[in-house]
């Protein structure tokens, strides 16, 4: 046999297979129109089934993804807190789950506390891992609907001004986005706006640096985004930090408010720029921006369903 397609980091894809996997994702929301192309779909796919493995809270890329697999006329297999419920709270290993669940099934998605659990998942699996975030690392299926997201809005995906706001050092969306916006596509420069505790890391400016991207770091929301095309904006994901004092600072910055797209940031934002956020938000975009022709992020929430359409198709194959 012949071993599986994972879907495990952003840095896997080329321009080529973006560039597949778009047109894919349009042609999944032009089969909507037609219900004789949606029993066509629905054929490719009776059968198989999905198993979504979800060690940590999840909304969209959860329910997104078991929406593309039913839309795609799969069966759905489902652990949506299998820390608790799976035999990991027993203490088995992840390799023995996956080497179990692999033969339920024919394609895993999965989510981990755990940076790295999707690549060591892959060591065992028989059948295509979908990472679908582990820990702090890596977001890779949010990253391409981010990437369609910037195409559909703003026409192009390279020459860009693009401002990271919030929590860049966790924020698995943001490393996976940077990582395909830097070196798939050229030109684009960064501003990462981020308290110092959740600035971004080594790595990703290893990267930046690597693919000749030139960016800065600011504390200063209204400087981080003036003259931007596309705003990123993320929540502080305080729950991942384990240092008290670091803990401290960011809860600082959240009492003032400082890292908020909030009515202050209006006179800032140009006015054929997009706003997106992986979402959920906690309150750091106010829903004053909601109403704001440059609000994108409830639309790129949605385009989840057919990218993850085309996602399950290319590992199926
Ligand atoms: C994010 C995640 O889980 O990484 N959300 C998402 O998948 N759309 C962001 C977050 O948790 O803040």
């Amino acid at each position: 046999m012949s071993s599986p397609n994972h879907i495990l980091s952003a840095s896997q894809f080329s321009q080529d297979d973006l560039s597949d996997i778009f047109e894919r994702a349009d042609y999944m929301q032009a089969q909507e129109a037609s219900r004789d192309l949606r029993r066509q779909k629905v054929g490719t796919y009776a059968g198989l089934q999905l198993i979504s493995l979800f060690y940590e809270p999840s909304t969209r890329t959860r329910l997104s993804f078991e929406s593309a697999g039913a839309k795609l006329g799969m069966g759905i297999i489902s652990t949506e807190n299998a820390r608790e419920f799976s035999s990991a709270s027993k203490g088995e290993t992840l390799e023995d789950t996956i080497k179990v669940i692999s033969g339920y099934g024919d394609v895993i998605v999965m989510r981990h506390n755990e940076d790295g659990a999707a690549a060591v998942a892959a060591t065992v699996s028989e059948v295509p891992i979908i990472n679908a975030g582990d820990g702090g690392n890596e977001h890779p299926t949010q990253a391409v609907l981010d990437t369609y997201t910037i195409l559909k809005e703003v026409g192009r995906l390279d020459n860009l001004k693009i401002a990271f706001g919030g929590d860049l050092r966790f924020g698995r969306t943001v490393r996976s986005l940077v990582r395909i916006m830097s070196s798939v596509y050229k030109g684009n420069n960064f501003n990462f706006i981020a308290p110092p505790e959740l600035q971004i890391t080594d790595d990703i400016k290893k990267q930046l640096k690597e693919s000749n991207a030139s960016f800065m770091q600011t504390q200063d929301r209204y400087e981080g985004i003036e003259g931007a095309d596309i705003i990123y904006w993320t929540r502080l994901q305080k729950e991942r930090l384990t240092n008290p004092v670091d803990k401290m600072a960011v809860d600082k910055a959240l009492m003032a408010g400082d890292y908020n797209l909030d009515k202050s940031v209006i006179p800032y934002l140009k006015l054929l720029a997009k706003v997106l956020h992986p979402l959920p938000r906690v309150g750091e975009i106010t829903t004053d921006i909601d109403s704001l022709p440059q609000a994108c992020y409830f639309p790129q929430a949605h385009i989840g369903v057919p990218i993850r359409q085309a996602l399950i198709e290319r590992v199926l194959g």
